[in-house]
């Protein structure tokens, strides 16, 4: 049913632009798109007296408002498994030792099942309206997960991941299987008719593919015109590892297969060189920021401002289960931790690996209202979904969230828009989020 929401609302315009409606209002029409928003409802209803009638009325509290669904640029769907588990390696013993032995497991469909029903259900519960998820190398479980996404209603890009070599021999296929299963989960998907879920190329990473096998996504991808996701320069062993076997920079060796398009986003980038950055501008590319992660498994500081300003799109990442948090929310407020301890880096001139990029004096760490960008609309733009959802432009789908900030601890005052926003920023937990929305569907119910 058409319903109109009455009270606070906000949500982001770009990287530097947040707006809000104090006392304002959204209408969402019967098909969930977003139909009318702003401050003033009697001029909206008056220039638009059809779709104004019989509208369902929300009136929200004091302490409530709405603002975009949260966007995860890139999860690991089999890994919530060990979340918060095994996070005492670097990446490639932490791959070894923990992830590939996980991940293998999911050659059991009962055990997908399983597994893919909770992470779908508890990203939901925590906000993410929008998820770009890595399966396991297995066709028919990653098509589990697919159903899983549209069975709950979530949006989401899955990708089958890709491996043939430099992988454990119980965990590893030919670059023909990976390829030829690509094809079939690609056709798999579109067979399940559902406009919120879609397949997502996803070589796993430059280390773990062949030439012949990145060629042969790349082909696939401009075949069908996807999208792509992989990871880049997220740990230093491992980048001199692909530097290696390729003869060449990390971006280079996915742009040499045709894997660098407006369509792709690559995980990390923490140790991208100056050259690589302007590769990924220059091809559209985008970087899923991926704070907790980045942290947990020892990779490194992501200078994310850095990313912003030579133009790449930037959205963030739960990076599950590097990352020991399935919350966007959570990794905003890691974005904001590393962009200050960097600050503090910067402005002591330390130098060090993972900070020697980044030498600036006149460093400007990470606003919240910019890492709300990152975490909704960044997000969306990152994923190429932007036309679509990850702010509120009449049109667009209604992925929303209803936040309440008097949930756990009522604010002893009123609050002004921006103080709200901001204590459920720093302060706020998946106990907030009252209500989910997905294409004007409510997922989660106060
Ligand atoms: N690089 C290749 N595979 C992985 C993975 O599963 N997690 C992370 N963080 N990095 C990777
Ligand atoms: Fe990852």
């Amino acid at each position: 049913m058409a319903t109109v929401f009455f009270g606070t609302v906000v949500h982001t315009k770009s990287f530097s632009e947040f707006e809000s409606f104090e006392s304002g209002f959204l209408v969402v029409d019967d098909c969930g798109k977003i139909i009318g928003v702003g401050q003033d409802y009697q001029a909206w209803a008056s220039n638009n007296p059809t779709q104004a009638k019989g509208l369902i009325e929300v009136k929200l509290s004091e302490y409530q408002f709405l603002m975009p669904g949260f966007v995860d640029c890139h999860i690991h769907a089999p890994q919530f498994a060990q979340l918060g588990l095994g996070l005492d390696m670097p990446l490639l013993d932490w791959l070894n030792t923990y992830t590939f032995p996980l991940e293998a497991k999911f050659s059991n469909q009962q055990y997908a099942q399983q597994v893919y029903q909770g992470v779908v259900e508890t990203t939901l519960r925590c906000g993410t309206t929008l998820a770009s998820y890595f399966a396991t190398n297995h066709l028919e479980s990653t098509l589990t997960l697919a159903r899983e996404a549209v069975r709950q209603g979530q949006r989401a890009l899955v990708g089958k991941v890709c491996s043939n070599c430099n992988s454990p021999d119980y965990y590893v296929e030919t670059a023909e299987e990976a390829v030829n299963a690509t094809v079939a989960f690609v056709d798999g998907v579109r067979k399940l008719g559902s406009p919120l879920v879609m397949p997502t190329i996803t070589p796993r990473f430059a280390l773990s593919c062949s030439k012949e096998l990145l060629m042969g996504l790349g082909d696939v991808a401009k075949r069908f015109d996807l999208h792509i996701q992989s990871h880049i320069s997220e740990n230093l062993a491992e980048i001199e590892i692909v530097k290696g076997i390729f003869k060449t920079s990390y971006a280079k060796a996915y742009d040499d297969a045709g894997l660098l398009t407006n369509k792709t986003v690559m995980a990390h980038g923490v140790h991208l060189e100056d050259d690589e950055v302007s590769l990924l501008k220059i091809r559209g590319c985008s970087v899923a920021h991926c704070p907790a992660s980045n942290t947990m498994i020892s990779s490194g500081l992501c200078d994310v401002q850095r990313l912003v300003s030579a133009g790449l799109h930037v959205g963030l990442g739960t990076d599950v289960s590097g990352g020991n948090s399935v919350s966007i929310q959570d990794a905003l407020l890691r974005a904001l931790d590393v962009s200050k301890h960097l600050d503090f880096f910067k402005k002591q001139n330390i130098r060090g690996t993972g900070v020697a990029k980044t030498q600036d004096q006149n460093y400007i760490p990470l606003k919240y209202k910019q890492a709300l960008y990152l975490a909704t609309l960044g997000g969306a733009k990152a994923l190429s979904l932007d036309q679509l959802t990850g702010n509120f432009v009449l049109e667009k789908e209604f992925d929303a969230l209803l936040v309440d900030v008097s949930i756990v601890e009522k604010p002893l005052r009123r609050l002004s828009v921006d103080e709200l926003v901001e204590r459920f920023i720093y302060t706020g937990s998946d106990r907030n989020i009252v209500e989910v929305f997905v294409a004007g569907k409510r997922i989660k119910r106060g």
